[in-house]
């Protein structure tokens, strides 16, 4: 690709990381089953705009307008498979929306807002506010621009003086020399931890992650979100600026966009206990982003916290993973086959991470490296995105596709996925619920636990552990997110991954 071409592509990319990665790179989640007890059928409400003294009459710009979807809306509300069904990069499915009344209603709705992770603020609910009350027009006046050129939003942050200023901060990054303890980290974080989420203020009762060993001083687990995207994390040794410390890998592909940001360990702390572990945006410091994660015997509480790239003035909570740690069985296996525990470094990287090209978005403010682009894979993406390190540096890991042929009385529900250490039905098929949910116990076993909407009907898990797994497809025809009595279940199939191959399944036995 022509580097004039490519620049441009970064600086969309940039922006959109900003705007959407950091602010909902954990939206995913958000889509998650766990949440969708959220859902709810939604009574017609009258388009009335914030109450408000500001002058109605003032005309609204569909610019403005649109800036703040694209922000806050559109990593939900787009292809493939938008929530609710409402695609808002389309001009006029926004303003539909918005003279129907749910959009306005939806925003200023304290109980389930718009977006959920919590009210607008209240000058830019009531810009929405007016912009619907005077028609909802999607003609600008101001230069007309496409939908992705954000050149004017960047200008008017001035976001290259602030990459300035946050990328002199990169100095003050400085790594913790871990010794030993860096192993000793390593060990603490494999196993299978079962818990809770709180996400940019949601709650998500049930959570789990599975981490194992896949490299001589390297450890993965993942968010396998489902046909929308899935988030990552590993932690590894690395030589960094010639001391031996601990690196984070962080992100995945969400709605399009591939992400992958880096952080350093500098601190550990004992208190009572209890072991804390800090890690810094390896560029921009704890001022841009950082997490904490807290081991207290078998408990881990996991903290991360992020200023959007540096557009808030400081970092505010992003997430809480809450959890106790139930095995570690499937990590000792997977340590045998790489030869885990080593402390030979991953990486060698004597001046640091590279700063990532955020073409004119700007210097960059982290270690955080973006590419955008519906059409392609992870792989490709990864490398236009100049990710160090890349899916398929990580031999180790698998994949597996899940094709289900949908039934006609399946054919609208959305199919909760779950790969698990015990089956989730017994050999006459049926669940294995008490009180009409599936038993607490099997469903701790979950491991991963992404779904396919109803729009689609196949998911890819990348980034897998090897193992063996037990498979089971749920239509979640009552919606309330978890396997019960009232959703058809195929039954569970075992399927042994061998390491580094793509196997297909096909489930064509979910009951009508
Ligand atoms: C984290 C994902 C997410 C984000 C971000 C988000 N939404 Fe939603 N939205 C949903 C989901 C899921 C639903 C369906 C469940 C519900 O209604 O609560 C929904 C439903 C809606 C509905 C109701 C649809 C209908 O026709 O009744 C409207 C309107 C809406 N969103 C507007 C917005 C606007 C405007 C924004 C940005 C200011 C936004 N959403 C941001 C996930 C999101």
């Amino acid at each position: 690709m022509p580097r004039h071409a490519s620049s441009i592509r970064v600086s969309r990319t940039g922006r959109a990381f900003s705007a959407i990665v950091i602010a909902c790179s954990l939206c995913s989640f958000a889509m998650s089953g766990c949440l969708r007890d959220a859902a709810h059928p939604w009574p017609d409400t009258p388009a009335l705009p914030p109450e408000s003294t500001a002058d109605l009459s003032v005309a609204v710009d569909w610019a403005a307008v649109r800036g703040v979807i694209y922000d806050r809306c559109v990593t939900c509300h787009a292809e493939p498979g938008p929530a609710a069904d409402l695609n808002l990069t389309l001009a006029t499915s926004a303003q539909r929306s918005a003279l129907e009344g749910r959009l306005i209603a939806r925003i200023n709705d304290a109980v389930f807002p718009m977006p959920p992770s919590g009210l607008l603020p209240e000058e830019t609910r009531e810009l929405l506010g007016r912009w619907a009350a005077q028609g909802a027009p999607i003609e600008s006046s101001a230069e007309p621009r496409t939908w992705l050129d954000l050149s004017a939003d960047l200008e008017r942050a001035d976001l290259s003086t602030e990459g300035e200023r946050m990328g002199s901060a990169a100095s003050s990054v400085v790594p913790l020399a871990v010794g030993d303890r860096g192993i000793g980290f390593l060990e603490r974080m494999n196993g299978h931890w079962v818990g809770s989420m709180e996400l940019m203020g949601q709650a998500m009762p049930w959570f789990a992650f599975d981490y194992r060993p896949i490299g001589p001083s390297h450890v993965h687990g993942i968010f396998e979100g489902g046909t929308m995207g899935n988030l990552m994390t590993s932690f590894f040794l690395a030589r960094y600026r010639g001391v031996d410390t601990l690196v984070a890998r962080n992100g995945g592909v969400l709605n399009g966009i591939y992400r992958t940001s880096y952080f350093v360990l500098d601190r550990i702390e004992e208190r009572s206990g209890s072991t804390e572990y800090r890690f810094v945006d390896a560029i921009g410091g704890a001022e841009i982003m950082w997490m904490t994660l807290v081991f207290t015997e078998d408990r881990l509480e996991w903290e991360a916290y992020t200023s959007r790239m540096g557009e808030q003035p400081e970092p505010s909570r992003h997430m809480l993973f809450s959890a106790k740690r139930k095995s570690v069985d499937l990590a000792e296996r997977a340590a045998v086959e790489v030869g885990f525990p080593s402390d030979e470094p991953l990486l060698d990287l004597p001046d640091g991470f590279a700063a990532p090209d955020w073409g004119s978005y700007g210097r960059a403010t982290s270690a955080s490296y973006m590419w955008e682009d519906r059409g392609l894979d992870a792989e490709r993406m990864g490398v236009l995105a100049g990710d160090p390190v890349r899916i398929e540096h990580l031999t180790h890991l698998s994949r597996l596709t899940v094709s289900v042929e949908r039934t006609p009385a399946i054919a609208d529900a959305t199919l909760l996925v779950y790969l698990s250490r015990e089956p989730f039905t017994d050999e006459s098929g049926s669940l294995r619920a008490s009180g009409g949910s599936i038993r607490e116990n099997v469903f701790d076993t979950v491991l991963l636990f992404p779904e396919i909407r109803r729009t689609q009907n196949d998911l890819t898990f990348t980034y897998l552990h090897p193992g063996e797994y037990e498979l089971t497809i749920v239509a979640d025809l009552d919606r309330d997110g978890i396997p019960g009595s009232g959703d058809p279940v195929g039954p569970s199939r075992r399927l042994v991954i061998e390491p580094g191959t793509h196997p297909r399944v096909i489930v064509d036995d979910v009951p009508p």
